[in-house]
C-alpha cells in the first residue's frame, strides 16, 4: 500500500529525516514513535506532499508519488490529520464534515448554491459512527479539544482514503479519551479496510493497538517491527523507552 524508500529531508543542512525506509501492506496498523523532534511530523509531511523530500521515494500502490501536490496525494486515497487541530471553527460540526465530502467530490461550483442538500446522509452516518451526532448543530470551534480532534478524523475519513496518516490524533486528550479514540480509530479502520499510520505518545496505547511500530530517533528509523521486537530492542530501550 505504501513504500517509503531512503527518504531524506534536510532543513538548511540539518537532517530532520535521514534515509528512512519501510513498507506498509494493505490493512496494516503501524505506529511511528520517537522523542520530540525525532522527525515524525516531517516524515508524515514528506509522505503527504506537504514537504518535498531532499532525496528518496514514496510509492503508493507501486506508483511514485514523491513530491506530488498534497491535494493530488489526498485524491489518490492518502488521507491525513495534523498534529495541530485543523478544522473550520465557524462551521457547525455537520457543515465541517459535509464540506469535506463536497470538496472530495469536487462539487465546489455548487458550494454556495445547493450545498446544504449534498451528502447529508453520508455526513450524518459518519457523525453517528464518530459519536458526534448529538453535536451536529453546534459550532465546531465551541467544542472540546477532544471533540475537535474527532471532527478532524471525520474530515479525513470523508475523503474516503485507503490509507490514513494521523499525526498525534489524541494530542491533548486525557488517558481515557486517548484510549477510546484509538480504539474507535482501529475499529473504523477494520470496518473500512483502511491502512493506518499514526504517531502517539502514550506507549501503553501504542503497544496495545499497533501491529507494527517504527522508532524514529534523530531522523533515523532505528527499529521497525512487531511490538514484541520493539520492546526487546536494546537500542530502542536505551534511547527512548527507558522504563516502559
Ligand atoms: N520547517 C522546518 N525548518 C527547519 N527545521 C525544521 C522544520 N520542521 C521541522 N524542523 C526540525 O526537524 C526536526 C524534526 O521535527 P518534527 O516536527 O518532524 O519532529 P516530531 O518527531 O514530529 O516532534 P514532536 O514529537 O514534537 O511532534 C526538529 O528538530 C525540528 O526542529
Ligand atoms: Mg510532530
Amino acid at each position: 500500500m505504501l513504500d517509503v524508500r531512503d527518504l531524506k529531508k534536510s532543513f538548511a543542512g540539518f537532517l530532520a529525516v535521514s534515509d528512512v525506509s519501510f513498507s506498509l501492506p494493505p490493512r496494516a496498523v503501524m505506529a511511528i514513535i520517537g522523542p520530540n523532534g525525532a522527525g515524525k511530523s516531517t516524515l508524515f509531511n514528506l509522505i503527504t506532499g506537504h514537504i518535498v523530500p531532499t532525496a528518496g521515494q514514496v510509492l503508493h500502490k507501486g506508483a511514485d508519488i514523491t513530491g506530488a501536490a498534497p491535494h493530488r496525494i489526498c485524491r489518490r486515497g492518502i488521507g491525513r490529520s495534523f498534529q495541530h487541530t485543523n478544522i473550520f471553527p465557524r462551521l457547525t460540526v455537520f457543515e465541517c464534515i459535509q464540506a469535506a465530502y463536497i470538496a472530495h467530490h469536487r462539487r465546489g461550483t455548487d458550494f454556495w448554491g445547493r450545498a446544504d442538500r449534498l451528502y447529508r446522509d453520508e455526513t450524518m452516518a459518519l457523525l453517528e459512527r464518530l459519536g458526534l451526532a448529538d453535536k451536529a448543530d453546534e459550532l465546531a470551534g465551541a467544542l472540546s479539544h477532544g471533540n475537535q480532534k474527532q471532527i478532524e478524523l471525520g474530515i479525513a475519513l470523508a475523503s474516503d482514503p485507503d490509507i490514513l496518516l494521523l499525526d498525534e490524533p489524541t494530542a491533548g486528550m486525557s488517558a481515557s479519551e486517548t484510549r477510546e479514540t484509538i480504539q474507535l480509530l482501529r475499529a473504523i479502520a477494520e470496518e473500512r479496510g483502511l491502512t493506518l499510520l499514526f504517531t502517539e505518545h502514550d506507549m501503553e496505547v501504542v503497544f496495545q493497538v499497533a501491529e507494527r511500530i517504527g522508532v524514529l530517533h534523530q531522523g533515523r528509523l532505528i527499529a521497525e517491527g512487531p511490538p514484541a521486537d520493539i520492546r526487546a530492542d536494546a537500542e530502542v530501550r536505551r534511547v527512548y523507552l527507558g522504563g516502559h
